[in-house]
């Protein structure tokens, strides 16, 4: 259904310190158990926000817990090799986040004495933390009155006012809003309840307005057009690349290289290969790309098969090939590190997802010509 757009809801003074006791009176019974709440560590909870960036709670929360094992304070995450920080990392995606994470803890312990700022621009001064991940680590930590707008807070919020255009065009709207509605008594509790009517009641689909506490408030429930809300950006189609994967073998050894630092899924190892070009079979593509990344001769010997993996921006076919080390030493010519590893280590190193799903095919290659 199209939204109505005569109404003007948008313009109606909500009563905010109505909104803020209903919303708090709800958490109270509903809000989740989660493990970074009811805490006081600024590193613990910098973790768990990072780590919410852009990912689902359900996904994060045995990765959280793994991390503060292998981390327990921001001293031993900044004294870290960026290797060991990645392996760590490894399967949540979107990399630039534990590469920010690690050199912002490299900061505070070298600038802060180890101390997470207490001010919204020092912390937005370190690497990964915008707007909203400073609100959520300054008022869950240090109870400060800082607001949050992360993307089920926008859906809530655009729902609320009816917000007629897509949540991206009204940032600095629903930044005021966000400020203007939170609890400066309880800011903490605040945006932990708001974060949760967003998780479970006022989801993307079938919001459960039935239990919501703002429904008597809400523009889009008045109007029941809760789905059109929010509105969405126009579509942006997601292109897909034709990849070809070289697994280069020498004996029981295969190679595989460090992708450059900067750049998507920088630091991560994988095994050598590159889009195929127009007219290039994917098997020359192969052979190209090891000679082009680590300056290796090799021929291919077998097709492995192909894996698919979505990415938020594309999509990519891996087409896999084994390969027979001809001549050369490996060199790091478009790469950061080389190494000859067995299958045993290849789980030593942290790959993208997109190349895990490459083992399991190599595993059966192997086994079959043992
Ligand atoms: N998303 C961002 N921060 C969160 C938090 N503290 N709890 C649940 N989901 C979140």
């Amino acid at each position: 259904m199209a939204p109505n757009t005569t109404d003007p809801p948008n313009a109606v003074e909500l009563p905010y310190p109505t909104m803020r006791g209903q919303l708090l009176d709800w958490y109270a019974l509903a809000g989740r158990s989660l493990p970074w709440r009811n805490i006081s560590d600024p590193y613990a909870i910098w973790v768990s926000e990072v780590m919410l960036q852009q990912t689902q709670v359900k996904t994060v929360l045995p990765y959280y817990q793994r991390w503060l094992e292998t981390f327990p304070t921001v001293a031993d995450l900044a004294a870290a090799p960026r290797d060991r920080v990645l392996k760590q990392w490894e399967g949540l995606g979107y990399y630039s986040r534990a590469r920010n994470f690690h050199r912002a803890a490299q900061m505070v312990v070298e600038k802060c004495d180890g101390q997470f700022p207490v001010t919204r621009s020092e912390a937005i001064a370190l690497p990964g933390i915008g707007r909203t991940t400073a609100g959520g680590i300054l008022s869950s930590a240090f109870n400060l009155p800082e607001a949050i707008l992360d993307g089920n807070v926008k859906r809530v919020l655009a729902r609320l006012i009816a917000l007629p255009k897509p949540p991206a065009k009204a940032l600095n709207q629903l930044w005021q809003l966000s400020e203007a509605l939170i609890d400066a008594d309880n800011p903490r509790d605040y945006n932990q309840a708001l974060l949760d009517l967003g998780a479970t009641l006022c989801r993307p689909r079938q919001p459960d307005c039935p239990r919501c506490p703002w429904t008597s408030h809400c523009a889009a429930f008045q109007t029941q057009q809760q789905d059109c809300f929010p509105m969405k950006s126009p579509k942006i189609d997601r292109p897909h690349k034709q990849i070809a994967v070289a697994i280069v073998m020498k004996g029981d050894l295969m190679l595989i290289d460090q992708r450059p630092e900067q750049g998507m899924l920088g630091g991560l190892w994988e095994f050598p290969g590159g889009k195929i070009e127009a007219g290039e079979t994917a098997a020359d593509c192969a052979v190209r790309e090891v000679k082009e990344e680590v300056g290796l001769d090799v021929e291919t010997i077998a097709a492995l098969g192909s894996v698919e993996h979505a990415y938020s921006h594309f999509s990519v076919t891996l087409n896999t090939f084994i390969c027979r080390h001809l001549a050369g030493e490996p060199q790091t010519l478009e790469v950061d590190d080389v190494r000859w590893v067995t299958f045993d280590q290849l789980q030593d190193y942290a790959f993208p997802v997109a190349n895990q799903k490459i083992f399991p095919l190599l595993e059966q290659w192997l086994q079959q010509s043992a």
